[in-house]
């Protein structure tokens, strides 16, 4: 198993170490967001919200939810009746906040301060739970996994999309050169937070991806696990099913 990569290698708890690194860049997390991936992320989001299609989920749990992109594409394809978001970065959940109220959706979406690890939530309270670009970040994924598979109700889905590492020339080579040089360059230009952006492709290469997530979801109870490779194989999305 890789070496665990924390973004300040500091003494303090990943996790702490991950909420401050977050509570540093909220500021620019969305627009960075959307410079870096040319604007990817979003259809990223769009497709991995379609897997909940079927399901219509009324109750649904947006974990690491960050500044709120998730949820409210979750909210605006499948109208649930209501989305809960959940991240242990306040500085991220201030500014998801201001958000969805701007757009309205307080009612719709609520943020809140919570671990993945340890979810304030009984067993059984949400038809699906949904994680983008977090889990990544988990202090102790199977921790986090096996915590949302407690909270999914029987018959609901877990959504993960994150970040992987695509295999084939010449993506590989062409996604090396961005996300080990130029990423951390203009990351570091406009969040003011020099190890942020070089977390991101040290985590991402850290990451168990592809088989082997699906690997750490069965074990952590999920059923009918899948995995749909995106764009080159730059993300993937995982779904399982609490049977
Ligand atoms: C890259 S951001 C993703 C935000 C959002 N989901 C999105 O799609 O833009 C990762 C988020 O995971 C959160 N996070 C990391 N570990 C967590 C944990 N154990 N529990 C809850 N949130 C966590 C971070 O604070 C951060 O806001």
């Amino acid at each position: 198993m890789a070496a665990t990569v924390t973004p300040y290698n500091t003494e303090e708890s990943k996790k702490a170490q991950v909420a401050s690194m977050f509570d540093n860049i909220a500021h620019r997390y969305d627009f960075l967001n959307q410079l870096l991936s040319l604007g990817i992320h979003k259809g990223w989001r769009r497709k991995a919200t379609q897997k909940l299609a079927a399901l219509q989920p009324k109750k649904v749990l947006d974990v690491a939810t960050g500044t709120g992109d998730f949820a409210i594409e979750i909210n605006k394809q499948l109208k649930p009746e209501h989305i809960t978001g959940v991240d242990i970065s306040e500085g991220m959940l201030s500014h998801g906040r201001i958000k969805i109220n701007e757009k309205g959706l307080a009612q719709k979406i609520t943020l809140t301060h919570g671990d993945s690890e340890n979810l304030p939530f009984a067993e059984a309270s949400f038809d699906a739970v949904t994680v983008a670009f977090g889990v990544r970040n988990f202090e102790t994924l199977d921790k986090g996994l096996s915590g949302m598979y407690r909270v999914l109700r029987q018959g609901g889905m877990l959504v993960v999309l994150e970040f992987s590492r695509p295999r084939k020339f010449p993506v590989k080579q062409l996604y090396s050169f961005y996300f080990l040089k130029m990423l951390p360059f203009i990351g570091k230009l406009f969040s003011k937070d020099a190890r942020a952006y070089t977390y991101l492709p040290e985590s991402v290469n850290a990451f168990p991806d592809g088989e082997q997530f699906l690997e750490r979801m069965r074990k952590a109870g999920y059923t009918d696990v899948t995995c749909q490779s995106l764009t080159f194989g730059i993300a993937s999305i995982y779904t399982g099913i609490k049977k």
